[in-house]
């Protein structure tokens, strides 16, 4: 009898907390994306040391996460997300939010393609600079307010 009231009640919480984040708020969903870029660009930093150390197995596995983590951050940009809460996006991109959503997809494809080439790589630093570090910069200088 216990157990089925445990069960129920881990039932009911998950189903509880699944329903909530289907519905973030606005707010909710601006601070986690922020979250996630903040984290990304840590990672990136870590990116760049692992490999300029020649430690590439490990660099490979943060490349990976951050190619999924801009899979995640392409959909959090729903149209109640344009403003507020200290939001530094543009509305440019739901002017063009095709283009927006492709430079997120080669963002993400490019870290796999950097995963798979970064060992044998003449120019480390060059190839961080045009696989990872250049997409942040081409999609900021349009997407992102200046800050
Ligand atoms: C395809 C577009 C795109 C790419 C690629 C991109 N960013 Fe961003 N980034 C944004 C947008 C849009 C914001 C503003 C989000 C907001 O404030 O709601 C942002 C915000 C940020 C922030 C601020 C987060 C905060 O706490 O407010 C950091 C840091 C950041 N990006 C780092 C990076 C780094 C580093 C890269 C590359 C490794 C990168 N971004 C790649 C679009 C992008």
């Amino acid at each position: 009898m216990k157990n089925i009231g445990i069960s129920l009640l881990v039932i009911i919480t998950v189903f509880i907390s699944t329903n909530a984040n289907s519905e973030q708020s606005p707010e909710d969903i601006i601070k986690n994306r922020q979250a996630i870029f903040s984290k990304n660009y840590n990672t990136a930093k870590r990116v760049q040391s692992l490999s300029s150390n020649g430690d590439f197995d490990e660099a490979k596995k943060l490349m990976l996460e951050m190619s999924e983590n801009y899979k995640t951050l392409k959909e959090m940009f729903p149209d109640n997300t344009k403003e507020g809460f200290n939001t530094e996006v543009l509305p440019l991109v739901w002017e063009e939010k095709d283009k927006f959503n492709s430079l997120m997809e080669k963002a993400s494809n490019d870290m796999v393609e950097l995963a798979s080439v970064i060992e044998n790589a003449d120019n480390i630093r060059g190839t961080l600079g045009k696989l990872m570090w250049g997409n942040c910069k081409a999609c900021h200088s349009k997407y992102r307010e200046e800050h």
